[in-house]
């Protein structure tokens, strides 16, 4: 396993002695950073906006810098606070209080980012929805949770099932309009309406800060609970790994609708006062090159799907454009191929750093440091302060090299706290001491750890997580499906696709036509990273004798590998 190792190069990086730092470390030393340190009082929009609007020196700097194919806007650290300050304002005009949960469903835009900070600063609850979610997606998550209050466009407002939703009491239309009952209320108006002062909600760093929906391998998404208290490691991660200076202009090209988008899209660089790139639009090389050039970044955290279409865009596009700002790139999501890091070496002259972490996890975990050698294909070490392993399936350590559960001892400050309403469900992450992760990986001699797969049936298509149950749930509500098997199949560009197996209902016939009307069912009623890629007919799927579906079988016939253990199995 001894492949090409990259070494670190020189410069005056924020984590300059991993081994040393580690060994001496203490998360308490991090906490003298925030002012609750001192004065005991929290709330993480404080810390990440008005913290720098008070700050003669930092008030006017640009915090934000929107751009999108339609729209540029600039917002500096007090035009955040006070637009802030009004959205919370007009929150608690509806009386929203601390604890309540508020939605937003909107495009990645300025608009959303004063509403997610006026929402932490009320001490409620984020959740923060992916702009392409269509409608069973939007009622799952609004369901679940019971939220108060949704902020949203009024494009988007017909994919939101309000006939479903009974404790959603007031939803925010952002954009012209023709709702006139006391149940919508106008951005626009209200804002303008709104005082710029307000009286920030001090909570407790055990408090509910944001829920982000995510997908396991049975049962419908769930809603994975961070509390305030996070912000600590947001903070050290960007010092150490993504290694963040006053002066930097950083972009991540994640939507506030994932966890990337939140802990690294806005809570790491502003904690840090960070100039921060947002794009809006779709994906195209040209574009992500010309947003590189044009704002002059110079730390950019992306994605291995992202970094793969770029390679097969090919050098000369890269040629077209001045990338001599960035400095530091780092990927997260998927398994970081060796490719795309020689080829990084080449198109930018630049390591491109892995990083390993989960939505449950709230932020970076195991990372490549800019001070230390790289592994190609691998996710590095785990950071300061946090303790990982290989464990097997009693949470007995494994030796190095040794195949088993990824798993992190509990305790680190983005833990999420709880899965919301599901204590059991919380309860099953964990083996003793350990939180264990559903990835398979082993852990080379030197502490390196290498990813393997997914130990569950979750499927991973560009990065984005995808629980079959959902797809199959939605696949056998067409009314020409009676069952429906969903599995990953291993692509070189999307990581993986999603390949259905299904069963016809009586009078259907398997035609294209049928296929794709299949395929566009779940596309519009659930999400477009969920539709099927492919699709086929079989006379039945397998199913074991307590009628769960054995992917793991359908799997094995869709790869041609052995069947293994089938002795479960129905008939
Ligand atoms: O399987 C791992 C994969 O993505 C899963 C977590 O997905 P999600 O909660 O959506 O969070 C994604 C971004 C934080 C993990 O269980 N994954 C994440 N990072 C890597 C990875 N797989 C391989 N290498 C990585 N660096």
């Amino acid at each position: 396993m001894d492949m090409q190792r990259i070494p670190a190069r020189d410069g005056d990086y924020n984590l300059k002695n991993y081994d040393k730092m580690r060994d001496s470390f203490s998360w308490d030393e991090v906490k003298k950073n925030f002012s609750w340190n001192e004065t005991g009082k929290v709330n993480i929009a404080y810390e990440a906006i008005d913290r720098h609007a008070e700050n003669p020196d930092k008030k006017d700097k640009v915090a934000l810098l929107y751009s999108s194919p339609d729209r540029e806007e600039q917002l500096t650290f007090d035009d955040l606070s006070k637009k802030s300050n009004q959205f919370a304002n007009v929150l608690k005009k509806y009386n929203v209080k601390k604890g309540d949960r508020v939605f937003l469903f909107l495009p990645r835009s300025p608009e959303f980012y004063a509403s997610f900070f006026g929402i932490l600063k009320t001490g409620a609850v984020a959740g923060p929805l992916f702009e392409a979610f269509m409608e069973q997606a939007v009622r799952d998550r609004l369901q679940d949770s019971e939220a108060r209050m949704l902020i949203t466009t009024p494009e988007l407002l017909e994919r939101v099932p309000q006939e479903d939703l009974p404790d959603l009491e007031n939803i925010v239309l952002v954009g012209d309009h023709n709702e006139s009952s006391d149940k919508y209320i106008d951005y626009h108006k209200e804002m303008s309406d709104a005082s710029t002062d307000f009286d920030i909600e001090w909570v407790d760093l055990e408090d509910g800060m944001v829920i982000h929906y995510t997908s396991g391998s049975t049962g419908k998404p769930k809603g994975v609970y961070h509390v305030h208290n996070a912000m600590v490691q947001h903070y050290a991660t960007a010092e150490w790994v993504i290694d963040l200076k006053e002066d930097d202009v950083y972009w991540c090209t994640a939507d506030p609708g994932w966890v990337t988008g939140t802990s690294y899209g806005v809570f790491a660089p502003w904690l840090h006062g960070v100039t921060n790139v947002i794009r809006g639009g779709r994906f195209s090389p040209d574009d992500w090159y010309g947003t590189l050039d044009k704002h002059n970044v110079t730390v950019w955290y992306t994605a291995p799907t992202a970094l793969r279409k770029l390679v097969s865009a090919g050098e000369d596009v890269v040629k077209k454009y001045d990338l001599s700002s960035l400095r530091h790139i780092m990927s997260v999501g998927e398994p970081l191929n060796p490719e795309v890091i020689t080829w990084g070496l080449k198109a930018f002259d630049l390591r491109i750093h892995d990083t390993w972490w989960m939505t449950e996890t709230g932020a970076m975990l195991i990372v490549n440091f800019p001070s230390e050698e790289i592994r190609p294909g691998s996710m590095g070490k785990p950071i300061p302060g946090v303790d990982a392993a290989i464990v097997d399936n009693e949470g007995n350590e494994l030796p190095p090299n040794q195949m088993g559960n990824l798993a992190i001892k509990k305790g680190w400050p983005s833990m999420m706290r709880h899965i919301w309403k599901r204590p059991e469900k919380f309860q099953s992450y964990f083996i003793n001491e350990w939180y264990v992760s559903g990835d398979s990986a082993y852990k080379d001699e030197d502490g390196y750890f290498w990813f393997q797969g997914r130990l569950d049936d979750v499927i991973n298509t560009s990065g984005e997580r995808v629980g079959p149950f959902e797809v199959e749930s939605k696949l056998i509500e067409h009314p020409a499906v009676s069952e429906a098997g969903v599995i990953g199949k291993p692509d070189p560009e999307r990581g993986e696709i999603i390949k259905a197996f299904i069963t016809l209902n009586e009078g259907y016939e398997d035609t294209p036509e049928l296929l794709e009307d299949i395929r566009k069912f779940v596309k519009t009623g659930l999400s477009a990273h969920s539709a099927p890629r492919e699709l086929e007919v079989k006379d039945s799927i397998p199913k074991t004798r307590s009628g769960k579906i054995m992917r793991r079988l359908l799997k094995s016939w869709e790869l041609g590998l052995p069947t293994g253990d089938t002795s479960t199995l129905e008939e």
